[in-house]
């Protein structure tokens, strides 16, 4: 049976994906490279300077930074976030999650945070999370970002668990492909378009049942 949840961050635990979102589209006006929300799907679940690449590349500017400029512009988006993360409170759990996370700590289930963020340790100190989890990938550790699986991989292993006792969590495209990649059971929150890959998709934190998704991961 399932033994494990790893968990995704911004998006899953709270709302700092729209925070995310709101610090680059402010950096990508800026530098002219204006974008929407549809296209912001895609950096979802991607690291920071990946993200950056991405922006670059929509605009057709990936050959007009040097790596430091990159570095730059980078870590302005990341001061920018970090303003906007300033006031997190454990009011800002997204609804549902709190007693989603209960439940399973209730039913022994072992959980395991894998945020590409390296603000994921502040943002779940600010919530009031930490306790809850085992294990939290260190994502500086990583040789791959999602949608590569090593960092659900990371989570399963610090957890002692083997990855297919294990489901994963995220609101993110790339998210979904690195736990499907990774054998776990993935459930999405997001749009039906957003996580057709998924084993199993709520709109809403506040729709995530326990017994609903150990059911479906145990008849896989
Ligand atoms: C992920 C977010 O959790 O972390 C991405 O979904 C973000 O949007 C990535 O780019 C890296 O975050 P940070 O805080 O290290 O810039
Ligand atoms: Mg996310």
């Amino acid at each position: 049976g399932m033994r494990g949840i790893v968990f995704d961050l911004d998006g899953v635990l709270t709302d700092t994906a729209e925070y995310h979102y709101q610090a680059w589209k402010a950096l990508g006006e800026k530098i002219g490279i204006p974008f929407d929300r549809a296209f912001n799907e895609n950096l979802k679940g991607i690291s920071r300077m990946d993200s950056l690449e991405r922006i670059l590349e929509l605009g057709h500017k990936e050959n007009d930074y040097t790596q430091a400029e990159k570095e730059i512009l980078a870590s302005d988006k990341n001061e920018h976030y970090k303003e906007l993360i300033l006031e997190i409170t454990p009011k800002d759990l997204l609804p549902g999650i709190k007693a989603f996370i209960e439940a399973a700590k209730a039913r022994g289930l072992r959980l395991a945070l894998a945020s590409a963020s390296k603000n994921g340790p502040v943002i779940l100190e600010r919530l009031g999370m930490t306790d809850y989890f085992e294990a939290v990938v260190d994502p500086s550790t990583l040789e791959h970002g999602k949608p590569d699986p090593e960092i659900f991989t990371k989570g399963a292993e610090l957890l002692g668990l083997p990855a297919e006792e294990c489901v994963g969590i995220e609101d993110a495209q790339a998210g979904i492909a690195a736990i499907n990649a990774a054998g776990m059971f993935s459930v999405g929150v997001g749009s039906a378009e957003s996580m057709k890959e998924a084993d199993l998709f709520v709109e809403s934190t506040a729709d995530l049942d326990l017994d609903e998704i150990m059911r479906a991961a145990a008849a896989k």
